[in-house]
């Protein structure tokens, strides 16, 4: 099987992350970037200040919506939540990758238009704080080992980090996608992301859809900002 997500024009590679504190706000970055953005990515913020509704318009609309919500819970309560989040036609839905959680996701996505994507280890996270967890695992260990079961499991993709993404590759099915956070075109401020990539070098490295928030959200010509990734998209699947 090959990665089916290698076909996707590069402007459809770029999710924003509409992290604004609401809904009257965010209608107007995306009216503001209009064309120049079709995927938005929803998460707590937005999310639990109304955002769920504002998730289903724009994919009425034609958008393709990530709800980026890391489900986690009993199994038939997060089968339950997967269904409500099909019917909103959104397209990504994050949960956490615990083996129980995955398999209940993707029953309940079965025949849907919705990917589930397994967050394998947060990257806030180190060896050290997955020692006071309870693990006797190191990180890049539990990363794979996760994305093994994911794999397995049939979910559809993984949120990683860039520097992650190559070693991914190698591990996951290639019907599956890489998304990843992180991302800073050259020259902008990082903010509080301590591993960082350019969107050429993160495409290069082998992600399919990258994550961009404050570069586009918080720019003074955010349409601008985000023309500027898509070209530097373009040139990195040009090569
Ligand atoms: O503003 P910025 O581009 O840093 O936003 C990145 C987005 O990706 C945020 O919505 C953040 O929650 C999300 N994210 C991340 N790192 C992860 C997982 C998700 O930055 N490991």
């Amino acid at each position: 099987m090959t990665n089916k997500h290698a076909a996707v024009a590069p402007r459809d590679r770029l999710i924003v992350a509409l992290d604004l504190p609401d809904v009257r706000i965010a209608e107007a970055m995306i009216t503001q970037l209009d064309e120049a953005v079709t995927f938005y990515k929803i998460g707590y913020q937005l999310a639990f200040a109304g955002g769920l509704p504002l998730a289903r318009a724009l994919a009425g609309s034609g958008k393709k919506v990530f709800v980026d919500l890391k489900m986690h819970d009993i199994g038939n309560t997060v089968a339950r939540g997967v269904e409500s989040i099909v019917s909103i036609g959104a397209t990504f839905l994050t949960v956490h990758a615990f083996p129980q959680t995955m398999k209940a996701a993707a029953e309940a996505s079965k025949g849907s238009d919705l990917t589930i994507l397994g967050v394998t280890v947060l990257t806030s996270y180190d060896d050290a704080d997955l020692s006071a967890a309870g693990y006797a695992m190191n990180v890049s260990d539990l990363v794979a080992r996760r994305a093994r079961q994911a794999r397995d499991i049939g979910i559809g993709g993984l949120v990683c980090s860039a520097e992650e993404a190559s070693a991914l590759r190698d591990v996951i099915a290639p019907s599956m996608c890489l998304v990843t956070p992180g991302i800073r075109p050259a020259g902008s401020s990082s903010d509080d992301q301590k591993r960082i990539m350019t969107p050429r070098a993160a495409i290069a490295a082998g992600a399919d859809y990258l994550v961009v928030g404050r570069p586009v959200v918080a720019s003074p010509d955010p349409r601008a900002a985000a023309e500027a990734i898509v070209a530097q998209i373009a040139q990195a699947t040009r090569q």
